[in-house]
């Protein structure tokens, strides 16, 4: 039997995935343990303080796509350091949520920051792969994630997984960086991410992971593709709402009826 050759890793050593292996999933959780502890800082340097934004106003648009019904039960996926979770908890003041990620470092570090008292005593952290969900059929009212699909290794399985936790009429937010509106913005834009980004991670030990963000952009589906991707997971209703001219974009979607099985 032959070992396989060794994970990808840039030249200052940091770990660089690569989707073409099959350890995929293994080296994204070893590019968030080691980016964990600057991650939520360097995301704000890195957008250019724009995340601050982003996740509001997804959240805003949600509102909107959902027509205001009650969140009793939320789920977020891939929490990183829990910055949405906090403000869907924030948000329904009624709900409890739990924010799951299948990286360790950034859960003890979410449930590190997180205050005991007010929004923290409604909101609850585990460990959980996106593609293997620990929880049992329509047990939730909405399903969240932001800057997450790109990292996963088999969309249409995490699309069904989403769909499966939901119950009927229950709502999914997927936030993510896409490709900008506009070819002019685009070419802009894409200097800035895929050359001065990954230069500013190598300057805190971690090319690897900011060469790889660039990279996993492109294997993002475009918004229409993904959108067809949610309707035949199962969601009945899926809309997209870009801001930034592009830059990232809100999925949002209604859980249909679930499939019946034939027999
Ligand atoms: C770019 S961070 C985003 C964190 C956070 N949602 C935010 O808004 O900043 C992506 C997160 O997704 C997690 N992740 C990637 N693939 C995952 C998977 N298959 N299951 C669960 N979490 C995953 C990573 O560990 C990481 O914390």
């Amino acid at each position: 039997m032959t070992a396989a050759p060794p994970a990808r890793r840039a030249e200052d050593g940091s770990p660089y995935p690569d989707r073409s292996r099959p350890d995929f999933e293994r080296q994204v959780r070893r590019m968030f343990t080691h980016i964990a502890e600057r991650y939520e800082w360097f995301d704000h340097v890195a957008s250019l303080g724009n995340d601050y934004l982003w996740r509001p106003r997804a959240l805003w648009d949600l509102d909107r796509f959902r027509a205001g019904r009650p969140v009793a039960r939320a789920l977020d996926l891939g929490c990183g350091t829990g910055e949405l979770a906090r403000l869907v908890t924030r948000r329904h003041a009624a709900a409890r949520v739990v924010a799951t990620d299948f990286t360790a470092a950034m859960v003890a570090h979410a449930a590190r920051v997180l205050r005991p008292s007010g929004e923290g005593a409604r909101l609850s952290f585990a460990r959980a792969n996106a593609l293997r969900l620990p929880f049992a059929d329509a047990s939730f009212d909405l399903v969240t994630n932001a800057f997450v699909v790109r990292n996963l290794a088999d969309l249409d399985v995490a699309f069904r997984e989403m769909r499966r936790v939901l119950r009927p009429g229950g709502s999914l937010l997927i936030l993510e960086i896409t490709e900008p509106l506009s070819p002019r913005f685009g070419a802009v834009f894409h200097a800035y991410f895929d050359r001065v980004v990954p230069w500013l991670g190598a300057a805190v030990a971690s090319e690897g992971p900011y060469r790889y963000l660039p990279e996993s952009l492109q294997s993002l589906p475009p918004r229409a593709q993904l959108l067809a991707k949610l309707k035949s997971a199962g969601f009945s209703r899926a809309e997209a709402r870009p801001q930034s001219r592009g830059i990232v974009t809100a999925f949002l979607a209604e859980a249909g009826a679930p499939a019946t099985q034939s027999r």
